[in-house]
């Protein structure tokens, strides 16, 4: 098929174009080559033809509207080509500028989702109507792949909205609206409820506006807001650093700075001057390796985990009707109200009818403050209410086709519930766990159907964490496996799958990082270095608050059942350094953490956190102890992504995916690194850069940094870090 067919011209016989992006060869548009041959033949035509021609209106023939750069390619454009991807990037642009200057109205109706690219040919119309469908969304989420909009999205959204607003509601957190957010938020003029609406409201634009021109194009124009010289913008100033502190906490993410550059540098020169500013800074971020790095994880793997690269084959699926969720304390608030959102009727169960109702009560909360920024309606709230029944008395869970216990992390107990509920939910029903920590395998034998019990392991916040992690026990059976990661997909989580070990896989592993920064407390190093180096890597929460948080006495718990566990077997346990320091942080100075109002930091009687407690450096920290912060920081990284591999070694892990999106979105891995794998992947060197580092640090700091026989057998044999 001849490539200039990517865009189609339906001319009616009063001189209205539709152009109709329909790209024959994918399932989606995006700006690969045959886009750029077509859109400049376009803009050609367009001229040639002006005279004939009375407007024009953008509009696409698949499910979405556009949906951007073509990524397969991104991920693969090196330094090398710097220059090809500028020029490619300015040709489209180009004829984008030719259109939307021809003279004629220009509109965009946005009939599905319009992100990055697509967002961007929008903002090259004078006028974009979109179509309220259900699960569309708009925006330029390009800075949460390490990008930022190079096809005039900066550029534009400064102009049409001011920079603050740009940088703040589209730029910088990029940020994928509904229709109806994108209406409010400026970033559409119109709304329509149809396709044929959609189309004569593009069609009433050209007839109400034939001299349309983009605001910027007007002579006289002003950047709404003013640029940097402006007072208003100084004023707003101080909040943009302070955002940006945030989203990327000292952590070598360069998409947000460059973003802010092209915004304020373009905003301070002509039209097509920062169109060239804003391509100069893409070309930087695309080249680079960070930009792969998140385009690999949240793109291509969060791809592969959704769609059920994990899940069984030829399993149809048989969706749970009812959900028993035991426990109605935080967690299982949480997953009833996850459930109750996804149109699930759920039982939430608790021992007493207060605790129950109290559970429910979270719900309540969430909703009202949905209902007060506008994010529900009252009829939605209710309906959701109406799904969660608490209640005390097991008999209420009959009915139910899937259990989803949550009650206090002991095996007991969760045994005895488990054990109240048969005979009386479905004699099929799926029996999910919400442990943290104990293994799936022990606690299926104390059910009556084994090959039916899964776990299930949330994170909290239940509503906020995007993350299910899916354990598999020995005997779980495939079709039980295809249910849970069914049900997962249904209440709108990630599900990865891993098999059945201490920990599971987010909970080993973010030991680990707990572990190294405690260690380093016991060797002298100054505690706010320690937490400083957290943040610089780019982790998400520091790790001395981290381990407050989850109150110190948990790893001691697990760590001992850990030891006679590998002592039983006739193992030697391998002492962490962090040990002792926990140790004396619990016996000597009963300081067990946030929970019990004290621990590595200070508390006040609202349980905030105040400061580091100064009792660390007196009992901890050796003056002149000081080691390079780049050790600091790759040792936090080294040692979750050193125990990653080890899951692949000992079978928890199989897959890629899998890894790299749980160690992000379950356990807080530095986001710019792709993951725990695609870091390793992406390390300078490759795999044996990595490797050799390891060894390094291995010989300064210790054993458990040696890399693992899996990772130095790869490296030697030249591979990545694959599946196969
Ligand atoms: P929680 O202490 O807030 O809630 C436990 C609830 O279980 C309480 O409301 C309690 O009354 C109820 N319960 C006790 N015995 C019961 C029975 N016989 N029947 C019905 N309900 C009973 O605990 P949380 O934090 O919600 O944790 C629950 C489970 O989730 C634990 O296994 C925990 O390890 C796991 N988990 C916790 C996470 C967290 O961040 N807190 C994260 C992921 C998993």
């Amino acid at each position: 098929m001849s490539e200039s067919t990517t865009i189609r011209w339906e001319q009616d016989e009063s001189g209205v174009v539709t152009l109709v992006l329909d790209d024959p060869n994918q399932s989606a548009n995006t700006m690969n080559a045959a886009f750029r041959t077509s859109i400049a033949a376009i803009a050609d035509r367009a001229e040639a033809e002006k005279d004939a021609i009375r407007g024009i209106i953008f509009t696409s023939a698949k499910k979405t509207f556009f949906a951007g750069g073509d990524l397969k390619d991104m991920i693969k454009v090196g330094p090398e080509d710097a220059q090809r991807v500028f020029d490619t990037g300015t040709a489209i642009k180009a004829s984008l500028r030719r259109i939307e200057t021809l003279g004629k109205p220009v509109v965009a109706a946005i009939n599905g989702a319009a992100l990055g690219g697509g967002y961007e040919i929008a903002l090259a119309c004078h006028h974009r109507v979109a179509l309220d469908a259900p699960g569309s969304r708009i925006g330029l989420p390009e800075v949460t792949l390490g990008l930022l909009p190079a096809g005039g999205g900066v550029t534009r959204t400064v102009r049409l909205m001011g920079i603050a607003d740009a940088l703040l509601k589209v730029l910088l957190q990029g940020t994928q609206y509904s229709p109806q957010r994108a209406l409010e938020n400026g970033l559409v003029h119109e709304l329509a409820a149809t396709p044929d609406e959609m189309l004569a409201k593009a069609r009433a634009f050209i007839d109400a506006n034939p001299e349309s021109q983009q605001p910027w194009d007007v002579k006289g124009y002003k950047i709404p807001g003013g640029t940097p010289s402006h007072p208003r913008f100084a004023a707003d100033l101080p909040a943009f650093p302070a955002g940006l502190k945030k989203q990327t906490a000292g952590a070598p993410c360069p998409a947000p700075r460059n973003i802010l550059a092209a915004a304020v540098e373009g905003s301070q020169v002509d039209f097509e001057t920062a169109l060239t500013i804003e391509a100069r800074y893409f070309t930087e971020l695309v080249t680079g390796q960070i930009a792969k790095n998140m385009i690999q994880a949240f793109f291509f793997d969060l791809q592969a985990v959704n769609s059920g690269a994990n899940r069984p084959r030829g399993i149809e699926p048989r969706p749970v009707r009812k959900v028993a969720v035991l426990g109605a304390g935080m967690m299982g608030a949480g997953i009833a109200y996850s459930c109750a959102k996804a149109g699930i009727e759920v039982v939430l169960k608790d021992v007493t009818p207060e605790a129950a109702a109290k559970g429910k009560a979270y719900s309540e909360k969430l909703l009202a403050k949905a209902l007060s920024r506008g994010r529900t309606t009252g009829a939605k709230r209710d309906a959701l209410l109406a799904l969660i029944t608490p209640t005390a008395d097991p008999a209420d869970l009959a009915g139910c086709d899937a259990v989803i216990e949550a009650v206090f992390e002991d095996t007991s107990l969760k045994h005895k519930v488990f054990q109240e509920i048969q005979g009386i939910v479905e004699p099929d029903a799926l029996l999910c766990s919400n442990t943290s920590t104990l293994p799936i395998t022990g606690l299926a034998e104390g059910v009556s159907r084994p090959a039916d019990f899964i776990g299930l392991h949330f994170f909290s916040p239940v509503d906020k964490m995007p993350l299910v992690e899916i354990i598999k026990g020995e005997r779980t059976g495939d079709e039980v496996l295809a249910r849970a990661f069914d049900l997962v997909r249904r209440i709108k989580k990630t599900p990865i799958v891993v098999n059945d070990s201490r920990g599971f896989f987010t909970s080993r592993v973010i030991g680990q990082f707990i572990n190294e920064g405690v260690a380093m407390v016991g060797e002298g190093i100054e505690p706010a270095s320690v937490e400083q180096a957290a943040a610089q890597a780019g982790y998400p929460a520091k790790v001395l608050s981290l381990m407050d948080e989850l109150t110190l006495t948990l790893p001691r718990k697990i760590r001992n059942e850990a030891k006679r566990a590998v002592e039983e077997a006739g193992f030697t346990w391998p002492e962490h350094p962090s040990d002792a320091v926990i140790d004396r942080m619990v016996d000597e100075f009963g300081r067990t953490g946030r929970s019990g109002g004290a621990g590595f930091y200070e508390y006040g009687e609202d349980g905030k956190r105040t400061r580091l407690w100064p009792g660390l450096r007196e009992h901890f920290t050796k003056p002149g102890v000081e080691i390079p912060f780049t050790d600091m920081k790759e040792r936090m990284l080294f040692s979750e992504a050193l125990d990653t591999v080890r899951c692949f070694e000992e079978g928890v892990l199989t897959s890629v995916a899998d890894a790299n999106i749980g160690s992000i979105m379950g356990i807080g891995f530095p986001a710019w690194t792709g993951g725990a794998i695609q870091y390793i992947n992406g390390y300078e060197g490759g795999l044996p850069g990595f490797v050799a580092r390891a060894r390094e640090l291995a010989a300064t700091y210790g054993e458990r940094f040696t890399p693992p026989a899996l990772l130095v057998e790869k490296a030697e044999r030249g591979e990545r870090f694959s599946d196969a």
